[in-house]
């Protein structure tokens, strides 16, 4: 398939699997639009890269959304490849995690993507083509003890994408969604960052529910590799570049164990595997 002058949109281009991402399609000769809120980062991979367009967007904030979803709608070559991937993550069991901070996560997660999602469609359906790929996360199909806000805005995503494959099909236009397990980016820096510090501020309650979930996700990581975003980037390609992608790809560590494991049990099996894995299988306070 040519792509040259075709254009790309990724989201979260700045670092990790989004920048690979756009490496790549810029490689086979895509035009590929990059945003984020670090512009410095966009314009280094722009001078590293033939074909990068950087446009600075914070994504929590709609009105800073709306001015760039416009500029979008307005461009003269409609975008052809849209690749929603820019996400954050906030850990916490559900009383640790302030409802302003949850809101910000879905803005950016969700609302975000439907937006910009939004502003690339109409130039689709006048093609009758484009592909749409949402990098949801193993967490779009079930949620780890101290993490379901997180898992929330996933599952809201892995929503959406299924029900817009459907939408959009008669247009001629392709839906996918990505289900990265772990994989090795400033996420898990990032999600430290947002989350602040846990054990400071929770209810000494909860601290032996951190501490034994903190060493049974520890347990799982010994001798464990954790693989780089490329290994994201390249299903995203493969994908795009496919005659007949598939509803849903995914890839990174434990990815297939987990949701391996998510499709064989029964709801009651699930959590009790999640919670053995997690350790709190045993514990009573
Ligand atoms: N790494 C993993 O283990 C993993 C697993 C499952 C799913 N995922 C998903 O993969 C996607 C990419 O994550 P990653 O691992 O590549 O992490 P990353 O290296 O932290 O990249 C996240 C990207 O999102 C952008 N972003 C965050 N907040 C934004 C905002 N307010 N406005 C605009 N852009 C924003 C960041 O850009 P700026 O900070 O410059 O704005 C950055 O480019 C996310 O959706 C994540 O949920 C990751």
């Amino acid at each position: 398939m040519e792509k040259k002058g075709q254009v790309a949109l990724v989201t979260g281009a700045s670092s990790g699997i989004g920048r690979e991402t756009a490496r790549m399609l810029a490689e086979k000769g895509f035009q590929v639009i990059v945003a984020a809120r670090r512009m410095e980062r966009l314009n280094e991979l722009a001078a590293q890269v033939q074909g990068i367009m950087p446009i600075g967007v914070d994504l929590s904030d709609l009105e800073d959304t709306d001015r760039f979803c416009q500029h979008v709608s307005g461009l003269s070559e409609p975008v052809s490849v849209l690749v929603n991937n820019a996400g954050y993550s906030l850990r916490g069991v559900l009383e640790d995690v302030p409802i302003k901070a949850a809101a910000r996560m879905f803005q950016v997660n969700v609302f975000g993507l439907m937006q910009v999602t939004q502003a690339c469609l109409p130039g689709m359906r006048r093609m009758r083509s484009g592909t749409i790929v949402n990098v949801s996360s193993m967490a779009g199909k079930f949620a780890f003890p101290g993490s379901g806000p997180y898992a929330a805005t996933k599952h809201a995503v892995e929503a959406l994408t299924d029900a817009l494959r459907i939408e959009v099909r008669p247009f001629g236009i392709r839906v996918v969604a990505i289900r990265p397990g772990f994989i090795a980016t400033e996420f898990n820096d990032v999600g430290n960052k947002m989350t602040g510090d846990l054990l400071a501020r929770t209810d000494p309650d909860y601290r032996p529910v951190y501490e034994t979930s903190g060493k049974g996700v520890g347990k799982m990581f010994v001798n464990a590799t954790v693989p780089g975003p490329e290994l994201i980037a390249n299903i995203i390609l493969e994908a795009i570049l496919s005659d007949s992608p598939k509803a849903v790809y995914h890839a990174g560590l434990f990815s297939e164990e987990f949701l391996g494991q998510r499709s064989r049990l029964d709801d009651e099996g699930f959590d009790q595997y999640l919670s053995a894995k997690t350790g709190l299988n045993d514990l009573k306070l």
